[in-house]
């Protein structure tokens, strides 16, 4: 099976299913990504940086066999970057073992110390995360719009911006980012910064769509109850309605039976989901269920609902 594609702002296409390969191990990640490229039909890896892992990466891609040009590689700029883009983009670019990305992302809104105590998480003495508070982000959007310009990335885009970060660069944004990749899943499918992301044109991105490690997503009700009804897997079901919204989804495997299945259920999910069902899995999070899994103690407040940072 081969993933369906979104149109992005820029005319460009995303194949809607990606597979996620955070802490995915260097030991376990060529294997997965040769796996799902060769046999399982992926068409979209997505990869970042900051997870020391896009060496191993790059030698799956080139193991699968599968042309480069066929194959949609997103990677991410991380913090202690945010003030020098090209270089981050081109350790990647180096790392990945290809000369261009088809998407590149502003991993968080948070610029960090480039000189500090630490090439990724630099600390203060009081423990909390050393942000570069002079630095202004829409200088880092200006960046990402020059490797654009420059041919290294054929789309920028964003991760981690609620509607309050985003109206920070779009003022003086000469391009509008094509994506926003969010924490996205039936716990946290933040309603309202879907619709502002929507009255931009901008694709949102849903990682952590199963709930990441040790999910209780896989055991809930509500959703084993649907799966059941269409004789689906709750994981089916789980990356089945974010697809229907119309979002892309990135599932984190390393185990080829869920790699395969994570592409295929994704799309007979969002094929067999009725209104209903959908409507029904909407009101979990308002009904009660809201929760978010992915908490990094940023000492900032980036502006999402549902989530107040360590200040
Ligand atoms: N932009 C950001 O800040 C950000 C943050 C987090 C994640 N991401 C991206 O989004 C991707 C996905 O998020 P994630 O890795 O946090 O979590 P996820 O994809 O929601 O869940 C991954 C976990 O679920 C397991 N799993 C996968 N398929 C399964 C299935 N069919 N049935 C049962 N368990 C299954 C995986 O185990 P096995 O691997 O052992 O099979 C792994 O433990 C990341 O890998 C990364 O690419 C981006």
């Amino acid at each position: 099976m081969t993933s369906p594609t979104i149109k992005l702002n820029n005319g460009r296409e995303i194949p809607a299913i990606g597979l996620g390969t955070w802490q995915s191990k260097p030991g376990e990640v060529t294997a997965a990504v040769a796996y799902a490229l060769k046999d399982a039909g992926y068409r979209h890896i997505d990869c970042a940086w900051a997870y020391g892992n896009e060496k191993e990466v790059g030698e799956g891609i080139r193991a699968s066999g599968v042309p480069r040009s066929e194959i949609f590689i997103t990677s991410k700029l991380w913090g202690t970057w945010h003030s020098r883009v090209e270089e981050c983009l081109d350790q990647t670019l180096a790392n990945l073992g290809t000369d261009y990305l088809d998407l590149y992302l502003i991993h968080w809104p948070v610029p960090l110390n480039p000189n500090g105590n630490h090439p990724v998480f630099p600390t203060l003495p009081d423990g909390k995360r050393d942000v570069d508070h002079a630095w202004d982000l829409k200088d880092t959007w200006k960046q990402m719009e020059d490797v654009l310009k420059k041919g290294k990335v054929k789309s920028i885009g964003v991760s981690n911006f609620s509607k309050k970060k985003l109206e920070e660069i779009l003022p003086t944004a000469e391009i509008i980012p094509v994506v926003d990749q969010l924490e996205l899943h039936v716990y946290n499918p933040q309603h309202n910064l879907i619709s502002y992301l929507k009255s931009k044109g901008i694709v949102p991105q849903a990682y952590s769509p199963l709930g990441s490690t040790n999910s209780p997503l896989l055991t809930d009700e509500v959703i084993t109850e649907v799966a059941k009804k269409h004789s689906l897997q709750t994981s089916d079901v789980l990356l089945g309605y974010l697809v229907a919204k119309g979002f892309v989804v990135l599932p984190k495997s390393v185990t080829p039976a869920r790699i395969l299945s994570n592409l295929t259920g994704a799309i007979t999910a969002a094929e067999r989901l009725e209104t209903a069902d959908i409507e029904k899995i909407d009101a979990l999070a308002p009904g009660g269920k809201q929760r978010r899994f992915i908490t990094p103690p940023w000492p900032v407040d980036l502006g999402f609902d549902n989530w107040k940072s360590p200040l």
